[in-house]
């Protein structure tokens, strides 16, 4: 099975839609500062001009943008309104726009593109390939875009992880099951079960199976190279984020010949 074979993992998922308000409780825009410290510093390091305006593709809760906000304008991108009405609240000075990375086009270019975690969703390398052409028809010249996904194909491992939060007499608790079916090929399943204690104490459970892309680092950087971006990678380690290996990709938009 490949996300390119089955049309079905195109998912209706119930975290980004019925269960949007509880996705705070889930990962706390508070785990989300190391990691935005460490985007906004590649992006810093990396711009050919100093950066202003960042796009975030598949901004989700808007936890990144919440700690990077104070630095550039943003304007955030996700496929669900009930993710983009979780974001409106907490980052209220930021534009929101509901859209596809795959194929939405602002017809405006940004110095910094974002598309963090979202881009697990992309289960093929069509799809994979059509986020990252989004990404560099919204970048200056000059400007840089990060990709992150959860793993790539040589740091994937199978496993379990759980977490949760409460606030405001409510409380969240998850469990995590990563493993690769038997038939994939650059795809694992992310089995999650949601443990959900309301104000009344009642609780319940909610399983769902989010389908996510996998990739080998070499096809990442080709598709990087074939939107037209100079391609880097770079590993990091985001200690309160999560405790899977990350590496980020960057993609950086040659400044134009003839263009200051
Ligand atoms: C884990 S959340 C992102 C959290 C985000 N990094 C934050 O800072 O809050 C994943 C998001 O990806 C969005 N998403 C999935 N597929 C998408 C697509 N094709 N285009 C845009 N957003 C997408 C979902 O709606 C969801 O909000």
């Amino acid at each position: 099975m490949t996300g390119e074979q089955d049309a079905s993992l195109t998912q209706p998922l119930r975290l980004y839609r019925d269960l949007a308000e509880w996705y705070p409780l889930l990962t706390p825009a508070g785990d989300y500062a190391e990691v935005a410290a460490c985007y906004r510093s590649l992006f810093e390091a990396h711009c050919a001009h100093p950066p202003r305006t960042l796009l975030d593709l598949g901004s989700g809760a808007g936890h990144n943008a919440t700690h990077l906000k104070a630095g550039f304008a943003c304007t955030l991108v996700d496929l669900e309104p009930a993710m983009l009405a979780q974001s409106r609240r907490i980052n209220p000075e930021c534009e929101h726009l509901q859209g596809d990375m795959r194929s939405i086009r602002l017809g405006r270019a940004f110095g910094c593109v974002l598309v963090h975690d979202a881009v697990v969703y992309m289960t093929s390398r069509t799809d994979l390939a059509r986020a990252v052409g989004t990404a560099f028809a919204h970048t200056a010249p000059g400007g840089v875009a990060i990709f992150q996904p959860d793993f790539v194909s040589e740091t994937f491992e199978p496993g379990t992880e759980s977490g949760g939060s409460d606030a405001g007499g409510r409380g969240l608790r998850y469990i995590e099951w990563r493993w690769i079916p038997k038939s994939a090929t650059e795809m694992y399943v992310s089995d999650m079960a949601y443990l959900l204690k309301d104000v009344d104490d009642d609780a319940r459970v909610i399983h769902e199976r989010h389908f996510m892309g996998l990739f080998p680092r070499a096809v990442w950087l080709q598709l990087i190279a074939a939107a037209g971006f100079e391609p880097r990678v770079v590993s990091q380690e985001h200690g309160s984020y999560s405790d899977t290996g990350h590496e980020v990709f960057l993609g950086l938009r040659p400044v134009e010949v003839g263009v200051s």
